[in-house]
């Protein structure tokens, strides 16, 4: 195993070293299979507040932020989904966890799908939540290529506002103002270079819908009906074409329904899982 630099540590805002990385996480909860979350972008970690805790009551929870966001550091090279996607194996190794269940929510579903279609056996079971296996279609990477332009002559606000107005359900956006405040704060908290760094990187991943066949593994696939980022047919492909794959549609959530509708996110998760152990 590529073991950088072992740790046993639990607790929240631990720090662990990877090549040129501080890689800032959370590892709370004991358990035999840990669960690893994977948040979307331009977030961090804290999206995975209404998981974190309840999880930890029955296993071993761990969320990190990728490279770039939140409090990990950026690194030198140009940041890809495939970078990330080598990031969180050598994250498992670093912490000596040779399987877990691994959730990723949209950008996170991208590392994810992308570490599994190369290290399968590292994965007992997967969640991809509001996410999806296409590359870019050459119209949306132009408007990412335009958001770039836009964030380096004008600044992150009227992305940030644009991205909120779609990111969530027009009804989490009209009533749950705390939320949608928290998400804007998370937002301008990270750098317009990280931002516009993993914008190109998301303009440019490869698709890994050619790889879904050969998925093996417990899949459980979970989005918002109300998705305006990724829509639910995504969520439908995956569900096709993964052989042992359930899919559940969240209504009243848009794209971070693990925020906007919590009980319904973690009753779907907890199910799953329990279904793993039996
Ligand atoms: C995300 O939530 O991770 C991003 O919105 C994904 C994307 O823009 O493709």
């Amino acid at each position: 195993m590529n073991t950088l630099q072992t740790t046993q540590k639990t607790g929240t805002n631990l720090k662990i070293n990877i090549k040129d990385v501080s890689f800032c996480y959370d590892d709370i909860g004991v358990g035999v299979i840990p669960i690893i979350f994977i948040h979307g972008f331009p977030f961090d970690r804290s999206c995975w507040e209404p998981q974190l805790e309840l999880f930890a009551k029955t296993q071993r929870v761990i969320t990190y932020d990728i490279r770039g966001f939140g409090k990990s550091g950026r690194g030198k090279e140009d940041m890809s989904i495939h970078l990330f996607a080598d990031d969180l194996i050598q994250f498992m190794d670093a912490l000596e966890i040779d399987k877990a269940i691994v959730c990723g929510l949209s950008m996170g579903g991208y590392i994810l799908l992308d570490a599994v279609s190369r290290y399968h056996d590292r994965f007992d079971a997967i969640i991809l939540s509001g996410t999806q296996c296409v590359s870019d279609t050459p119209d949306i990477k132009e408007k990412r290529i335009q958001a770039i332009d836009e964030i380096n002559e004008h600044g992150l606000k009227r992305f940030a506002e644009d991205f909120l107005k779609k990111v969530f359900h027009s009804e989490t956006y009209d009533t749950n103002k705390s939320l949608v405040e928290k998400i804007r704060t998370l937002i301008f908290s990270n750098s317009t270079n990280s931002i516009t760094g993993t914008l190109k990187a998301i303009a440019e991943r490869n698709e890994t819908c050619s790889s879904l066949i050969k998925i093996s593994i417990p899949t459980l696939i979970i989005c918002g009906a109300g998705d305006n980022i990724i829509p639910p047919v995504q969520s439908e492909f995956l569900h096709r074409t993964i052989t042992q794959s359930k899919l559940h549609m969240i209504d009243k959530a848009g794209h971070l329904c693990n925020l906007e509708q919590p009980d319904q996110f973690n009753r779907l998760v907890s199910d799953f899982i329990s279904g793993l152990t039996k």
